[in-house]
């Protein structure tokens, strides 16, 4: 798929899944591309988990219901960085940004290769989950879940968001929305 075609079609997926197996040859295409995103001072600071045993897909996917696509993903790529992120330029860190570059790369290509995903990030933050899935995912304490991936074939267009237009987020040369 051409590169703006996957663009203008990724979107958040959150409905049903095929039952149909991710292939480990995909999916490592996907994690590809994120180990192909830019990162601060080329820091590579994110590591992945690709999860396809389907026992532990399932038994994370339990955590949330409300989320049909996790819970009927047929696979999961766990996004992991540093729980304390150091200074890698003059005091900055930019695991979180490394992390953010790379889960993108990678909703891009998971569109590309015809399946659906959402970014899971905000949910992983509250009632200790991202520290249960690490658990279950072997990542030492120092480390944290930041972001996961459901990976499935969906099964039906899902609702898609409205994106503000152009005129109203970007401008050439001056932040103005009087300048066209
Ligand atoms: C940093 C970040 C955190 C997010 N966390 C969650 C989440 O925890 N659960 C969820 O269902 N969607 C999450 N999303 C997806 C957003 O809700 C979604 O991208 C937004 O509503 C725009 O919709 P779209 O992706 O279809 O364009 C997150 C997205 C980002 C960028």
């Amino acid at each position: 798929m051409e590169l703006f075609e996957a663009i203008r079609r990724r979107y958040s997926y959150r409905g049903a899944f095929e039952d149909k197996e991710v292939p480990r040859e995909d999916l490592k295409k996907i994690v590809e591309a994120g180990l192909k995103a830019p990162s601060g001072v080329n820091g590579q600071t994110t590591t992945f988990i690709i999860v396809d045993d389907l026992v532990l897909v399932r038994e994370i996917g339990m955590m949330h219901l409300k989320n049909r696509a996790l819970r009927e993903a047929r696979a999961l790529i766990a996004c992991v960085i540093d729980r304390k992120p150091e200074a890698i330029y003059e005091g900055y860190s930019f695991q979180i940004e490394d992390c953010a570059a790379a889960v993108e790369n990678m909703l891009l290509a998971i569109t590309a290769l015809g399946y659906g995903s959402v970014w899971i990030d905000g949910w992983l933050r509250l009632e200790g989950r991202a520290e249960k899935i690490g658990g279950l995912l072997g990542v030492p304490a120092e480390k944290i879940v930041r972001v996961i991936l459901p990976v499935g074939v969906p099964v039906e267009e899902g609702p898609r968001k409205d994106k503000k237009p152009f005129g109203e987020r970007a401008w050439f040369n001056s932040w103005s929305r009087a300048i066209k």
